[in-house]
């Protein structure tokens, strides 16, 4: 087993990583925070170069439980195709090494296999923070060395904020592979499993999934009442392998940065105007509508004795952006609250700084991701610091700040 960061190369024999070969010459990198567990099929010499903090340890038995071989087993004896096959287990279980497994497994006997993966806040397929697919067409040692074909952001890293939005994205992503024909389509979730809410959304997820089979990797008894919510279904409780190695919330955020990382790699600041796109915001919405009336935007200036930067009366509130050191009276704001009957919603500049965001085209295909620089109200553009160059339609801001270091600010963080 080694812990990363490493790197190891094979320079004689052949080796195994959750069933995925590696021949003479072949080199695996681990990244910091991941275990991997090689198994020697044959004698086998491996030059292993371990970074800050690595290391590596020898066991004499395979650490791949036998009930994952069984659970593969049981999964390749499903004739109706497609199958889906969801996996659930609270974080650190062992659930993205499972479904490396058996997508590895399943591509050794020739299946067409897609995975979707679900778990926003540890994404394996897609950037941080969405939700993402793509096929196995070779066999792998880490998923997050396969490329994305399409993504669905969601903006946070945990689900519990975001279950209808989490929802709707893995559906619709299911609803695009199914179009291709595949034969199994394995679906990894988040680690968000105890609890009256996370069970009631898992339970949901599942059915409009229709998963025909979940597997449900069990630590202790964390999944009890889960299992017992997830009446009717055929589920499988496979055994989370021993040799795991639990990270902390540090590691795993480290995780997500080398995500940000890979996502933003040759990332430029295009400068975008707000009137050729389509902005999805919370906070910011109303970016791209009209100012609405412009009389009662200026009976509102007058009041206030004061332009903002940015005005927008949607139905039920206004959002008004502000300068930095921009003063404003509260109590104003309230007897505005009462004159118009809807509420109002103050921004200042700059808070948009670092913001998360994912870029569509046209026929919403995921493009990639960017940070928000900076909303500039006066040329009406955005600032986006992004590798993507071309056909951006469609803006969808998340609640995820990072720094220029691609670091994730506390302030927003929130925790998968
Ligand atoms: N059978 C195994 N043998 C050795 N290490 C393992 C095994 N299964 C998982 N691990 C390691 O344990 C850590 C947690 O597993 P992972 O599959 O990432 O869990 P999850 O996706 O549930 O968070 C990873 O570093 C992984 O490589
Ligand atoms: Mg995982």
């Amino acid at each position: 087993m080694v812990d990363g960061p490493a790197s190891v190369t094979v320079v004689s024999g052949v080796v195994e990583v959750f069933d995925s070969l590696v021949e003479s010459k072949g080199k695996v990198v681990i990244r910091e925070g991941k275990r991997l567990p090689f198994t020697a099929k044959e004698t086998a010499t491996l030059e292993i170069s371990l970074g800050e903090n690595a290391s590596i340890e020898e066991v004499d038995e395979s650490t791949i439980p036998l009930s994952w071989t069984e659970a593969y087993e049981q999964l390749l004896n499903f004739q109706n195709k497609p199958v889906v096959a969801m996996v659930i287990g609270t974080v650190d279980s062992g659930k993205t090494s499972f479904c490396t497994y058996l997508t590895n497994k399943l591509l050794h006997e020739k299946q067409k296999v897609a995975i979707l993966d679900g778990d926003l806040g540890q994404s394996d397929i897609g950037p941080p923070c969405t939700v993402a697919y793509t096929y196995i067409t070779k066999s792998v040692t880490d998923l997050f060395n396969l490329e994305a074909k399409n993504a669905f952001f969601i903006g946070v890293t945990s689900p519990s904020t975001a279950i209808n939005k989490v929802i709707k994205g893995l559906t619709s992503l299911k609803k695009e592979i199914l179009d291709t024909d595949p034969d199994f389509i394995v679906i990894n979730t988040d680690g968000w499993v105890e609890g009256e809410d996370a069970v009631n959304y898992k339970v949901q997820l599942a059915k409009e999934l229709n998963s025909e089979i979940i597997f449900c990797i069990q630590q202790k008894d964390e999944l009890t009442p889960l299992l017992n919510s997830l009446e009717g279904f055929k589920k499988i409780v496979v055994e989370s392998p021993s040799a795991i190695k639990q990270r902390s919330r540090e590691k795993r955020r480290s995780l997500r940065e080398l995500g940000y990382i890979k996502y933003l790699k040759n990332a430029k600041v295009q400068s975008l105007p707000i009137g050729w796109l389509k902005i999805e915001a919370n906070e910011f919405l109303g970016l791209s509508t009209h100012h609405g009336d412009m009389k009662q935007a200026r009976k509102v200036y007058d009041f206030l004795g004061m332009k903002p930067l940015h005005f927008a009366e949607l139905k039920d509130r206004v959002y008004m952006v502000i300068g930095r050191s921009c003063w404003i009276n509260d109590e104003k704001i309230k007897k505005l609250e009462e004159i118009l009957g809807k509420k109002i919603v103050v921004i200042r500049k700059g808070e948009e700084e670092g913001l998360l965001v994912a870029l569509y085209n046209n026929d919403r295909k995921f493009l990639g991701i960017g940070v928000l620089r900076e909303i500039d109200y006066s040329r009406k553009t955005l600032k986006i610091f992004t590798p993507v160059s071309e056909g951006i339609s469609i803006v969808a801001l998340g609640r995820v700040k990072l720094d220029k270091n691609l670091k994730e600010t506390p302030a927003f963080a929130e925790e998968a």
